[in-house]
C-alpha cells in the first residue's frame, strides 16, 4: 500500500514552479465562474489572486483544494497531477486551504478542531500532551489569546474560530498553503501575526495562494498578483511592475489587456 499520508514530500526549490493551474473552467449552471484560467505559483513566493466579488476566487480555491472538480483543465503539484480532485488527495500533494467561510465542528475542542484536517498518519504519531503543544503553537503564533486547549469550538469569538482554522492548515506543513479572504475577519494586530507566521514559512519554501481584497496587503505581501475578472485571467504581474494604479486599472478596464 502506497504511504499517500506521509507528510514527508519533495522540498522545491524555492522559487521554481511549484503549482500549476491549466486552462481551468468551472460553469454553474449557465454562470461560467472560471473560463480558462491557467496560473503558476513558484516555491518561496506568495502569489495574490485579485479580483472583485464574484470573479472567480473562491471557485479556484476550492478546485485547487479538491473540494469542487473543473470541467476542463488541470492542476499539479511539483508535476503530480490533482486528477478526480478530492480534499484528501489535495493535501496528499501538500495543499492546505483556509477556506472563506469558517469551517470548524463547534462541539468539539480546539485541539480536535485544530487537528481535524490530518490524515491517520498524524493521529497515530501525535498523541496526548504533544497533540495539544502542536495545535496551541499554531495558535500562539496567530494569537495573543490563550486558548485552552479543551475549550469547545462553538465557544470561542468568530476570530478565533477563524484562528483555529488557520492553524489546522499550518499544522500541516503544506507546501502550498491557500488563504481564501483569510485576513478579512482579523484586526491588524492579528493580521500582523499571520503575515509573520506565512512569511516565516515562505522563507522556508512554502508557497502561498493569497486571496485578498485589501491593497495595502496586497502590495506589501506578494511577489506575484494574477488579476480575475468576471472568471478570466486578465494578467499576472511580478512584484517589480506592481503598483496600486496599475492593478485598479486592470481590474476595473473594460478594455481587456
Ligand atoms: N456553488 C455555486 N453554485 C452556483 N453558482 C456559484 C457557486 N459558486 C460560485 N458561483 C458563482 O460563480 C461566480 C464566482 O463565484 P466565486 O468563485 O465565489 O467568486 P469570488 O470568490 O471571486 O467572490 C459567481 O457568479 C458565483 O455566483
Ligand atoms: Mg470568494
Amino acid at each position: 500500500m502506497a504511504v499517500e499520508t506521509s507528510p514527508q514530500r519533495d522540498t522545491a526549490t524555492s522559487g521554481s514552479d511549484l503549482l500549476e493551474l491549466r486552462g481551468i473552467r468551472r460553469t454553474f449552471g449557465s454562470t461560467v465562474a472560471l473560463n480558462d484560467v491557467s496560473l503558476v505559483v513558484r516555491a518561496g513566493t506568495i502569489h495574490t489572486v485579485l479580483g472583485e466579488n464574484g470573479s472567480g476566487k473562491s471557485t479556484l480555491v476550492k478546485i485547487l483544494s479538491g473540494v469542487l472538480e473543473p470541467n476542463s483543465g488541470t492542476v499539479a503539484v511539483a508535476g503530480k497531477m490533482l486528477t478526480r480532485g478530492t480534499p484528501r488527495k489535495a493535501r496528499t500533494l501538500g495543499i492546505a486551504t483556509v477556506f472563506q467561510e469558517v469551517l470548524v465542528a463547534p462541539n468539539r475542542s480546539v485541539v480536535e478542531n485544530v487537528m481535524l484536517g490530518q490524515d491517520s498518519w498524524h493521529s497515530w504519531r501525535v498523541r496526548g500532551q504533544a497533540r495539544d503543544d502542536l495545535a496551541i503553537s499554531a495558535l500562539t503564533e496567530l494569537s495573543s489569546h490563550r486558548f485552552d486547549p479543551r475549550a469547545e469550538v462553538g465557544d470561542l469569538t468568530l476570530v478565533q474560530q477563524h484562528q483555529v482554522t488557520i492553524a489546522r492548515a499550518l499544522v500541516l506543513k503544506p507546501d502550498v498553503l491557500v488563504l481564501d479572504e483569510s485576513t478579512a475577519a482579523l484586526d491588524i494586530e492579528e493580521r500582523d501575526r499571520l503575515f509573520v507566521a506565512v512569511r516565516r514559512r515562505v522563507e522556508e519554501g512554502m508557497a502561498v495562494v493569497f486571496i485578498s481584497h485589501r491593497m495595502d496587503e496586497v502590495l506589501s505581501l506578494s511577489d506575484d498578483v494574477t488579476v480575475l475578472r468576471s472568471g478570466s485571467r486578465i494578467e499576472t504581474l511580478r512584484k517589480d511592475e506592481l503598483s496600486e494604479r496599475r492593478l485598479l486599472s486592470l481590474l476595473n478596464s473594460e478594455v481587456v489587456a
